[in-house]
């Protein structure tokens, strides 16, 4: 046995633990991703995501302040929609929740970074992310309705969108839109890379949102695939992405270090529904340790490369890493 080296010297005490520690979490690199109903007061429990409510806008708010009071600078509004067609119009509507909900914010909370989710399946019957013509999601005319989503959002105030539909040249698309209209210092937080995931069923079930027929095999990646992700992310670094995506986060570890080892820009990951429910299922049967769980989750999704993490634990967490 050879004892020159002992590696245990340096895990004796949580003093030294702290001293040697490589990677630290901090409560300003959290986005907290919110469901917003229509009407007042509410606070819907989400079936499907314990602990996560539908919010109308004046709760939100209160949720928002309460947030920034933690540390926790950003929020990311995705909105349900009972009016739903298949031209996706709600998507854009000009007084639509999602446009009203970031003006209230806005003026409440102005140092708050608002981010709205940009994609067409909570406006839809089918519930897909675009438009869907014969058994085709097409890709043109959707990015088309993409922009005008993205315009309502900038001139309803929002700091970022976030395209989460996967278009092919959407976000060259939306710089484009938003440049034309002045809107230069709305940044877009691109879905660059995003798997065709079953861990976005709890997501599906908070908007009623899941596609009617088929799957979204056809836009969103195969798992299979890594070099893949790269290309994408170089597209839309290219067409003018401020931060890029990879989403889901845990079982994509590698390609959230493929990215960081790749691209300088900032790296941000979602911690999906399927991951925050799959522990809170766990902790619920006594199975695992919520607690410790979520913090071992974001701090490898951080280890990994990504900057900011997109997770339904962030209050949590940041209750936590204030203690
Ligand atoms: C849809 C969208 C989804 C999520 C974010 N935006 C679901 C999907 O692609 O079907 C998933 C988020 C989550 O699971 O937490 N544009």
């Amino acid at each position: 046995m050879d004892l020159s080296h002992r590696p245990r010297r340096l895990r004796r005490l949580e003093s030294i633990r702290g001293l040697v520690r490589e990677t630290r979490l901090d409560v300003g690199m959290l986005i907290y991703p919110m469901f917003l109903v229509e009407g007042e007061g509410k606070r819907e429990p989400i079936d499907s995501m314990p602990g996560q409510f539908r919010y109308s806008i004046d709760t939100c708010i209160d949720v928002c302040r309460q947030n920034l009071d933690l540390g926790i600078a950003a929020v990311n509004l995705f909105g349900y929609c009972d009016d739903k067609n298949d031209a996706a119009t709600g998507a854009y509507a000009a007084d639509g929740l999602i446009p009203r909900a970031v003006t209230a914010i806005k003026a409440e909370l102005p140092q708050l970074c608002v981010q709205t989710d940009v994609a067409l399946d909570p406006y839809t019957h089918h519930g897909h992310d675009g438009l869907v013509v014969g058994d085709e999601v097409v890709n043109d005319p959707t990015v088309d309705v993409l922009c005008r989503m993205a315009l309502a959002h900038a001139a309803a105030g929002v700091d970022w969108v976030a395209p989460s539909d996967m278009m092919d040249g959407r976000v060259g698309a939306i710089r484009r839109a938003l440049d034309d209209k002045g809107y230069n210092h709305v940044g877009i937080l691109a879905y660059s890379a995003k798997y065709a995931s079953a861990f976005y069923g709890p997501f599906r079930g908070a908007l009623k949102s899941a596609p009617k027929k088929g799957d979204k095999k056809s836009y969103q990646m195969d798992p299979a695939n890594r070099r893949e992700a790269l290309h994408e992310m170089q597209l839309d670094i290219e067409e003018g992405a401020d931060v890029i995506m990879v989403k889901p986060a845990l079982a994509y570890l590698d390609i959230i270090a493929d990215a960081r080892a790749s691209f300088d820009v900032p790296i941000a990951a979602y911690n999906v529904s399927g991951e925050y429910s799959m522990l809170m299922a766990a902790a619920e049967k006594g199975w695992v340790d919520a607690d410790e769980g979520m913090l071992e989750m974001v701090t490898s999704i951080h280890r990994a490369g990504a900057d900011m993490v997109l997770t339904y634990f962030a209050p949590r967490v940041a209750a936590l890493l204030n203690r």
